[in-house]
């Protein structure tokens, strides 16, 4: 059985479609998506389809639920905001409907899925420190759970009595380990590197490993830029930044 994860996609279909056809040469059997659908790309509603015909299981973003209005905006900066509320204007209803039905954590035999953080998944705080890692560990409802929300992909290990920070983007799953698992971002990346980001997770080999894919970043940021969301959300693909 192999899983095929990934989140924040934020509207960005090229990055999608090359995700998604990475994926294909992977022998996925199931795929999960752990939210930010929507939100500073220009094409939320493909992105909606194609994640329906996957099929993938998907939890909810602060951006999907801002888009529809589950979330308040108030605590979004300038860009977030307009891509928001331009999102909401251009949505269809079937993409809307799918939205709203998210839940915020998904969990089946092996794995959970949240896209920000435990206790409070709708405070949607941000895996920013060790001493958080640390603290959310013991609240995972099985040994590895799935984040996304800071766009840069990480793996956590929980050692006996410590958390660590694993410098590599693969690893060998110990099942006596506890794992939190940043898959990063398909949409924007924010780690440097604008390729977009997914994880594979291999339960018969015990394996776990985050990839990244090239996409045609030109034709998002054309999208961006012919759909009048701001300009910024256009350059940043290119830096991953
Ligand atoms: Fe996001």
């Amino acid at each position: 059985m192999r899983y095929g994860i990934f989140s924040d996609v934020h509207g960005n279909f090229p990055a999608l479609q090359a995700v998604v056809k990475a994926l294909a040469k992977e022998s996925i059997d199931e795929y999960y998506c752990v939210g930010d659908v929507v939100g500073y790309g220009a094409d939320p509603d493909e992105c909606i389809r194609l994640i329906k015909e996957l099929p993938a299981v998907c939890v909810a973003g602060n951006h999907d639920w801002a888009v529809v209005g589950r979330v308040d905006v108030e605590y979004f900066n300038s860009w977030a905001k307009s891509a928001v509320v331009w999102t909401r204007e251009h949505l269809s209803q079937e993409g809307f409907d799918f939205l709203n039905q998210l839940d915020m954590i998904y969990e089946n035999n092996t794995i959970a899925l949240v896209h920000a953080t435990l206790p409070h998944p709708e405070e949607f705080d941000y895996l920013s420190d060790i001493n958080k890692v640390t603290a959310m560990f013991p609240l995972i409802p099985k040994n590895i759970c799935f984040i996304g929300h800071t766009h840069v992909p990480e793996i956590f290990i929980q050692q006996p009595g410590r958390s660590v920070w694993c410098d590599t983007m693969s690893v060998q799953v110990d099942q006596a380990k506890k794992y939190i698992v940043n898959v990063g971002s398909v949409g924007q990346p924010r780690d440097g590197n604008p390729q977009a980001a997914y994880c594979i997770y291999d339960l018969d080999k015990n394996t776990m490993a985050i990839k990244r894919t090239r996409y045609d970043i030109h034709e998002a940021q054309k999208r961006i830029l012919k759909a009048g969301l701001p300009p910024f959300l256009a350059d940043r693909l290119s830096s991953g930044e």
